[in-house]
């Protein structure tokens, strides 16, 4: 892919600057790529209306075109023109969560080309709540199709360095609105199916997803990476995913007596969830993540500072087995499946 001169602009949060928000959807209208905050990670942005706008987010990410984009819309009567039938629990959904970071699965439109579909015959779609996220879709008065804006298995960035690093020469625009709020990825839930279907868990649980639902049963994410198989049950789930360079190891909340004996090396402890710290040797690295949402909004940024490190290992003392804290349970145990253990 030929290199591109990439500019970074800053942009306040709160009360974006609306020539700064003009010019960036002037050039997504133009068929080129923005890279912007949400509230939950930096999208790497294009009109989703536009088939080959969208195939250069395919290019610069070296993503599989059989994974799919998520549409980010400015409003329910957006995510409207990009679905065949808004139902009832979608609707119900957006009044509970929207803007906000959960992503519905709905029957698609002919609006949104093949290509942000991976040719399937459903459509994600997502309001942000994120004010720059939200201005540009306004701007552009289209959907704007984003995945996270980092190269393809890496880890999502939670800051516009993160984005220069990796994407630098293959993203025209980068708006840097600073550290994103929650850190993570969004929920991601299928209504095509007969019970609604969390696909990735994020900051959304099933159970709040239930009660929007007044009750409804709701499946969980198909929990095969605990159990140690390959297969994926949606098309961006691989099991190695959100992984940084350095290879990462799991502990649970025992000694571990393994990696205690691993004096020389250099290490990266994170511990998450309140846990007792007796057994902890010396690392070069050491974090503490108390709570589900710190542990969220500090995991990727973590991660990313750890791997330029040149650490030996990065270990990982899982949080429990709780609901609060699955989304980022799931982030860590795919981090886990490094290639270097791949076959
Ligand atoms: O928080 C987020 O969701 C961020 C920000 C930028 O909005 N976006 C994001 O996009 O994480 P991405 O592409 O990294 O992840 C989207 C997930 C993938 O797992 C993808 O496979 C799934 O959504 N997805 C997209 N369209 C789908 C569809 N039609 N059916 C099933 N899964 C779909
Ligand atoms: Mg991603």
């Amino acid at each position: 892919m030929e290199s591109r001169p990439t500019r970074l602009v800053t942009i306040a949060t709160v009360d974006p600057d609306c020539a700064v928000i003009a010019d960036a959807a002037e050039i997504l209208r133009q068929g080129w790529l923005v890279a912007f905050p949400t509230e939950t990670v930096y999208g790497l942005g294009a009109d989703a209306t536009s088939a080959d706008a969208v195939a250069k987010i395919f290019e610069a990410k070296g993503r599989p075109s059989t994974n799919p984009v998520i549409a980010h819309v400015d409003s329910p009567e957006m995510a409207l023109t990009c679905v065949a039938e808004w139902t009832d629990e979608a609707q119900a959904l957006a009044t509970a969560f929207w803007p906000g970071p959960l992503t519905l699965v709905l029957a698609r439109s002919p609006l949104i080309p093949d290509i942000v579909t991976a040719g399937r015959d459903t459509v994600a779609v997502r309001m942000p709540r994120g004010r720059i996220s939200l201005a540009l879709i306004l701007a552009l008065g289209r959907p704007i199709a984003a995945p996270s804006a980092n190269r393809s298995t890496g880890i999502s960035p939670t800051l516009a360095s993160h984005v220069a690093v990796d994407l630098g020469g293959r993203v025209d625009l980068i708006l840097d609105g600073g550290p994103t709020e929650v850190g993570i990825e969004s929920t991601v839930v299928s209504l095509t199916t007969r019970e609604p279907h969390v696909l990735r868990p994020g900051p959304i649980t099933a159970t709040m997803i239930r009660h929007a639902l007044g009750g409804a049963r709701v499946r969980e994410p198909d929990s095969h990476i605990d159990l140690g198989s390959t297969a994926a049950t949606s098309p961006g789930q691989s099991p190695r995913h959100y992984a940084p360079r350095t290879p990462v190891f799991l502990s649970y909340p025992q000694p571990h007596t393994e990696w205690r004996q691993v004096r020389t090396a250099r290490l990266g402890l994170l511990v998450l969830g309140n846990v007792p710290l007796h057994f902890i040797d010396h690392p070069e690295v050491f974090s503490l993540l108390g709570t589900p949402e710190e542990a969220a909004r500090q995991l990727y940024a973590t991660l990313q500072s750890w791997d330029r490190k040149g650490l030996d290992a990065i270990h990982v003392v899982l949080p429990p087995n709780e609901e609060a804290w699955r989304a980022v349970r799931d982030r860590l145990i795919r981090a886990a499946h490094s290639e270097a253990r791949e076959p």
